[in-house]
């Protein structure tokens, strides 16, 4: 496992990122820790999360995700070799201040997922996806506040667009305000506009650590779904459209692509799929999902993978669907 810093932080992660999205959604409490386990004994420190995982599953109201972790950390005494990465804005309680990037919210939602992580200080804190309503002044005085209180080290963003991003970055300028550090954009081979045009560039200009989410875009990138149209039983894409966007020419000439790329290294499509973004040289850490040990297994399993100049060049060349 390589180690580099993020951005201009002194965090130094792992270039995979555990991501635990499924925590309490589509994985249990046991999976979820056999996981950890396993991503931490083969080199991962990093973990990203949100206090909002994962509200969207049936007997979750959120925080479940963080709470695991907090079990976790605890259990297995290592928070000190651990990066936590959270992030806030989404909806935790009822009332006009039960989400967003106000200070009256993150001061109470920082409070809330330092409890259910049982740590002191949260390593990265990001803010989840922009709020409108509140000028960005407001939400980086409150960063500052949490800074200097010893509860969080260091701010990043996801889901941010470019002006969003250069408005925020230049109002910690302005006012002397800590700065986001990292953004977290959804980035894969079949979704690579939103970063590739414009945020690619503005990273690399700022030297911001890039944490790009969903990087075998929710399993598409695995070519378990098929041409045919057969979505495979109890994967997420099963009885809902999230995978949409994908099934089509772009994205299954893309799969067959990667499948003649990958016999050559006797690798899986997955395998290739990760190795294609980490070896893009702005992005620091790929934040990987998994419901299961064997599949984390899979894609630890990338890093001895190196793509020579011409598939990667080949792969580029593709259209992406999204
Ligand atoms: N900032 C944001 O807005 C945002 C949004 C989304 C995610 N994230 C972060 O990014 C993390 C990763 O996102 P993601 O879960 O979408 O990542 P992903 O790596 O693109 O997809 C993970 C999913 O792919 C399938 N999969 C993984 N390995 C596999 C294998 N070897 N064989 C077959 N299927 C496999 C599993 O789903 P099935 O088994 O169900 O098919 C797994 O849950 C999240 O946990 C979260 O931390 C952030």
């Amino acid at each position: 496992m390589l180690y580099q810093k993020l951005g201009k932080t002194d965090l130094n992660v792992s270039q995979l990122c555990l991501g635990t999205m499924t925590m309490g959604w589509t994985a249990d409490k046991e999976a979820s820790f056999a996981m950890m386990d396993h991503a931490f004994e083969h080199g991962i420190n990093f973990f990203d999360t949100a206090d909002i995982y994962s509200f969207w599953a049936d007997n979750n109201d959120g925080g479940v995700s963080e709470a695991w972790i907090g079990d976790w950390l605890t259990s297995r005494q290592v928070r000190d070799k651990i990066i936590i990465a959270t992030k806030a804005r989404g909806r935790m309680w009822d009332g006009p201040d039960g989400e967003g990037l106000s200070r009256q919210h993150l001061m109470r939602a920082v409070e809330d997922s330092l409890k259910r992580l049982q740590v002191e200080t949260i390593d990265l804190y990001q803010s989840h996806w922009p709020d409108e309503n509140t000028p960005i002044e407001e939400t980086l005085r409150a960063y500052e506040a949490m800074i200097s209180q010893g509860k969080v080290r260091y701010i990043g963003c996801s889901n941010h667009t470019p002006s969003q991003l250069r408005d925020s970055l230049k109002t910690s300028a302005r006012h002397n305000l800590p700065a986001y550090e990292s953004i977290q954009p959804h980035y894969n081979l079949v979704h690579r506009a939103e970063y590739e045009n414009e945020l690619m560039g503005l990273a690399r200009d700022e030297n911001l650590g890039v944490i790009p989410y969903s990087p075998l875009a929710g399993g598409f990138l695995t070519g378990k779904y098929k041409r045919s149209g057969e979505i495979p039983a109890q994967s997420r894409g099963y009885g809902n459209d999230r995978m949409i966007p994908y099934l089509n020419k772009e994205g299954f000439d893309i799969i067959d692509a990667m499948e003649d790329i990958a016999q050559s290294h006797d690798a899986t499509i997955a395998q290739i799929a990760l190795a294609w973004i980490l070896a893009n040289p702005t992005v620091t850490s790929a934040i990987i999902g998994a419901n299961r040990v064997s599949q984390l297994n899979e894609t630890i399993k990338t890093i001895v993978i190196k793509l020579s100049d011409a598939e990667k060049a080949q792969l580029d060349s593709l259209p992406s669907p999204t």
